[in-house]
């Protein structure tokens, strides 16, 4: 039996992972949210993985508020980078394989091809600098049999994401502005989750590997509320506007599509576009706002 540490398990990414446990009974799933885990507590991690024989860490906790990283940058840093740390140690003592996500945001975004995993790194927000050092500190413990997935744009039915609050604004509002100077792709946190299963027995590294994920094609914040309207049938005009109209406390790259090609030639994925994703999830209205 293989025992599966999925924390963070009641995030976006973590909740999709549930979803899909019923489909692999061949695994053991222990599904932890912050109460029943806090992932930054090295001792009370280190027990659970021994208690309960775990073989593989899904690390799917973030600190993700990413503006209110700008205030509260040791919070975020105890949870994207010192927490990776520990449990990365605890997967190098203890012979464990960990998938651990990181994000498009490690990238400054002055890049105009699709980001490669060997592209340098320049955050230019605390989030993204407490994800690189979460990173940085897993490939300097080097667990063998480790992985970092980065993604970009994740929206699923569960949490808070761009597309809820899409589907939110349109209830009261009849125009709204939305960023088109941001260039990336959303990623179906559905999706990530079934490539995320789909990998793991196929891990078998040396050196933590990093891989890129997001859904095929790219787009920009306003092309992707257009899309959900249309899908949906809203009637809701969408103006498109400069980052410059919409300040935030935290910097985001203005282009950040990630090139997937390694995740899927390495793990022989294939991936969908986000528009078709995107349709099919909507579709099945289970978005609640
Ligand atoms: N969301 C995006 O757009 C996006 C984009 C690129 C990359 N990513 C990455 O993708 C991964 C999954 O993201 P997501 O969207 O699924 O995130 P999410 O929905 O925000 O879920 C993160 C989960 O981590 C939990 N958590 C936070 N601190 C914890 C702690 N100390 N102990 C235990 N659990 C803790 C949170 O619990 P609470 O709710 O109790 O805080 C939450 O359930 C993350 O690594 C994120 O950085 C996300």
């Amino acid at each position: 039996m293989n025992n599966i540490l999925v924390a963070g398990g009641k995030g976006q990414l973590g909740s999709e992972l549930r979803d899909l446990a019923p489909n692999h009974p061949n695994y053991n799933f222990f599904f932890t949210d912050r109460s029943q885990l806090d992932i930054t507590n090295h001792v009370v991690v280190d027990a659970f993985v021994s208690e309960n024989k775990i073989d593989t860490i899904i690390n799917c906790t973030a600190y993700t508020a990413v503006d209110k990283a700008e205030t509260e940058p040791e919070l975020a840093d105890a949870i994207n980078h010192l927490a990776v740390a520990n449990i990365a140690q605890i997967a190098k003592d203890k012979n464990i394989k960990l998938i651990h996500i990181s994000t498009d945001y490690v990238f400054d975004g002055t890049n105009h091809k699709p980001y490669v995993e060997t592209d340098v790194p320049n955050p230019q927000s605390v989030y993204g600098q407490t994800k690189l050092d979460g990173e940085l500190a897993l490939q300097k413990i080097n667990p063998i049999n480790s992985i970092i997935i980065r993604t970009s744009w994740v929206y699923s039915k569960y949490g808070n994401n761009f597309v809820k609050t899409m589907l939110r604004l349109a209830e009261t509002k009849d125009e709204i502005s939305v960023v088109e100077d941001q260039i990336g792709c959303p990623t179906n946190a559905a999706d990530l989750a079934k490539s995320i299963l789909s990998v793991l027995p196929q891990i078998n590294n040396k050196s933590v590997e990093i891989f890129h994920y997001s859904n095929e094609g790219q787009c920009s914040w306003h092309d992707f509320a257009v899309a959900i309207y249309e899908i949906k049938g809203m009637s809701i005009k969408v103006n498109a506007i400069e980052s410059s109209q919409y300040p935030t406390p935290a910097k985001r790259p203005t282009y950040s599509l990630l090139n997937k090609m390694k995740i899927k030639d390495h793990y022989s994925l294939e991936i969908p576009p986000w528009r078709d994703t995107l349709k099919k999830v909507l579709k099945l209205n289970l978005f609640k706002k």
